[in-house]
């Protein structure tokens, strides 16, 4: 069976489409849903969790219909949120404000919600932390704090609204370091616009952009960037007469400048199809088609 499903699911803000016709049907695993700002991400996610209702579609969490009051509260249980500004008790110490939601969520008696309130503080390595007050925390140890009141209930299905925003280098090896950790038997879904931290994690990814673009393995969808040779290395002297968002990266060489760009590249470029290449220029191809070939007509290869 599978964990979540959706179906035809669409949301729009005062008749503008925001979430468009998604369907979806996810086991386990690390799952990255990547999309650039305003793609839908937060909008999707926060229709999974049961905050926001979809004006058409289907949800349903481990097989429970959540658009019922009853199925909602069954999927919940099985359900861990970490949403995109998470909001804290900051006055309070982090141990008291796991405990407090522990309790809230119906854990156990006391000894029970301490006992676990303990463990996901190891968890997220916060234990030391553990009688700080919130807000003398770094913003790595809140998102970490964070993740730990979503693990409190030992949640079959963890979803995490661009937890790595904000996160210095070494708190984001930290972060997806955690994420293997709690990952077995679990699906986690992620959302995030940072190609890098899908790249590095996941083995599928979603990329969304009002709708599913892309939802696959990104190995598979490397490859068939490669394939459909839509990734050029141009030599060039002089500027790019080209859309922007097809160049991925520009770098000075002794004389000369080399770009790899999306799509076909000018006339009279010096130019080799690239043959590695990474989520990157997938992601880039994936969103902007047209670009890829509106310029062909100017293009020579
Ligand atoms: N409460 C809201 N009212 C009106 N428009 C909204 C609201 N929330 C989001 N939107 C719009 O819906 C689109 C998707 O937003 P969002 O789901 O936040 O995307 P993402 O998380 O990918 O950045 C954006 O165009 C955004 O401006
Ligand atoms: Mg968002």
């Amino acid at each position: 069976m599978s964990l979540l499903r959706l179906t035809n699911v669409s949301k729009a803000y005062r008749k503008t489409p925001a979430v468009s016709n998604i369907d979806l049907d996810l086991m386990s695993g690390v799952v990255g849903l990547l999309g650039p700002n305003g793609a839908g991400k937060t909008s999707l996610l926060q229709m999974i969790t049961g905050f926001l209702r979809p004006d058409t579609g289907n949800i349903s969490i481990a097989g429970h219909d959540i658009a019922t009051d009853r199925g909602l509260l069954a999927a919940r249980r099985q359900l861990g949120y970490v949403p995109q500004h998470p909001q804290f008790f900051v006055q309070w110490t982090v141990k008291s404000f796991l405990l407090h939601l522990a309790q809230l969520r119906d854990l156990g008696n006391k000894a029970a919600c301490l006992a676990r309130t303990e463990e996901c503080l190891s968890l997220v390595g916060l234990t030391e932390k553990r009688n700080a007050k919130i807000r003398t925390l770094s913003g790595g140890m809140l998102q970490r704090l964070a993740i730990a009141q979503a693990m409190l209930n030992d949640p079959t299905m963890l979803i995490l609204d661009e937890p790595t925003a904000g996160l210095d280098p070494e708190e984001r090896l930290r972060f997806r370091h955690l994420i293997t950790q709690i990952a077995a038997e679990r699906l986690i879904l992620f959302s995030t616009h940072i190609v890098e931290d899908i790249e590095q994690t996941c083995n599928d990814v979603i990329i969304l952009q009002q709708t599913t673009r892309y939802h696959g393995n990104i190995q598979a969808l490397i490859a068939e960037t490669i394939a459909a040779g839509a990734v050029w290395d141009c030599q060039h002297t002089a500027p790019l007469a080209i859309d922007h968002r097809r160049i991925i990266s520009s770098m000075p060489q002794a004389e000369a400048m080399l770009s790899r760009i999306v799509g076909p590249p000018p006339a009279h470029v010096q130019a080799t199809p690239a043959t590695s290449i990474g989520l990157n220029e997938a992601f880039a191809w994936v969103l902007n088609p047209e670009l890829a070939l509106q310029e062909r007509s100017h293009g020579g290869n």
